[in-house]
């Protein structure tokens, strides 16, 4: 007599148990306060380079009712809109109650993600012109990886600088990395051209551990040494645009840097010469 066999559970686990489920790929930690993932990603899901998503883990169960609720964060997507996995680079929050919980995720966990991309730091929300500034602290610069990993804005322009400033030094390693993969990125110089790379330039600083560059990137603007240190005029409304992401102060700092310099602030609906988003954290 042939017995039924019960479902195993592994056979179980293989069926996402969360709604909107993707499955985590690949984790790695940089600092006690930074890691990247990937997961996979949805088949359905369209996204431009440079936009975010929600996503999260169920969160604890209710004490009297023992349901759960999805626990869900806004995340830019660092990965670019060709990939066919999806990356997200995040901050770790002892007691912050999706990222405590998300920094334990392990290859083949589950996590939640609503597929509804939004977000203004796209390409799109700018006019045409001919140098891109990407203005990152932490981990406002997940929406740049995404689109310096993007080929049009190779084609866009010719020169993109992405400025990254951290307290640390150990705090810049991912973006150091990136930076390094995509200019060694053949299929990226096969679509793009052999010498794109050459019209990346990345400028790293740090603020409170010695570096070969010192300083908040807004001081570095206003007293003009971040200009004579790359051999630039300035920064014009005819010729520069940009895109800024990190902390409130940075936010409201630049946008009035920006605003001297003549720049107006664009939307997807009313293209101009700049977009600022708030860095996400959890
Ligand atoms: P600082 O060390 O001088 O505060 P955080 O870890 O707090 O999110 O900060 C990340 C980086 O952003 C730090 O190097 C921090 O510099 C810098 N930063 C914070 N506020 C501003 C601002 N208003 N303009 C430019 N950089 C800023």
């Amino acid at each position: 007599m042939t017995e039924q066999k019960p479902v195993t559970q592994a056979a179980a686990q293989k069926v996402p148990a969360l709604p909107d489920a993707q499955t985590v790929t690949e984790v790695q930690h940089y600092t006690d306060r930074l890691f990247r993932f990937r997961c996979t990603r949805p088949a359905s899901l369209r996204f431009r380079s440079g936009e975010f998503v929600m996503i999260g883990l169920m969160g604890d169960p209710h004490p009297e009712t023992g349901k759960q609720k999805p626990l869900l964060r806004a995340y830019s997507i660092a990965s670019p809109a060709w990939d066919e996995e999806l990356e997200f680079y995040s901050i770790k929050v002892q007691d912050g109650p999706l990222t405590s919980k998300l920094q334990h995720l392990k290859e083949g966990d589950e996590i939640i993600l609503r597929p509804k991309p939004v977000g203004t730091l796209v390409h799109d929300a700018l006019l045409p012109g001919k140098r891109l500034w990407f203005f990152a602290t932490g981990t406002g610069i997940a929406p740049f990886a995404s689109l310096i990993r993007e080929p049009e804005t190779y084609e866009r322009y010719d020169q993109i600088i992405l400025t990254h400033t951290c307290r640390e030094v150990a705090e810049l390693t991912y973006g150091r990395e990136l930076v390094e993969s995509v200019r060694a990125d053949e299929m990226l110089a096969e679509v793009i051209g052999e010498n794109f790379a050459d019209k990346l330039v990345y400028y790293p600083t740090t603020t409170r551990e010695e570096s070969p560059k010192m300083g908040r990137v807004t001081d570095l603007l206003r007293s003009g040494e971040i200009f004579r240190d790359l051999g630039i005029e300035g920064i014009s409304a005819e010729t520069d645009r940009a895109m800024v992401c990190g902390s409130m102060g940075l936010n409201t700092d630049l946008k009035e840097i920006l605003e001297g310099f003549g720049l107006k602030e664009g939307a997807n609906s009313e293209p101009a010469e700049y977009v600022v988003e708030k860095a996400f954290v959890g």
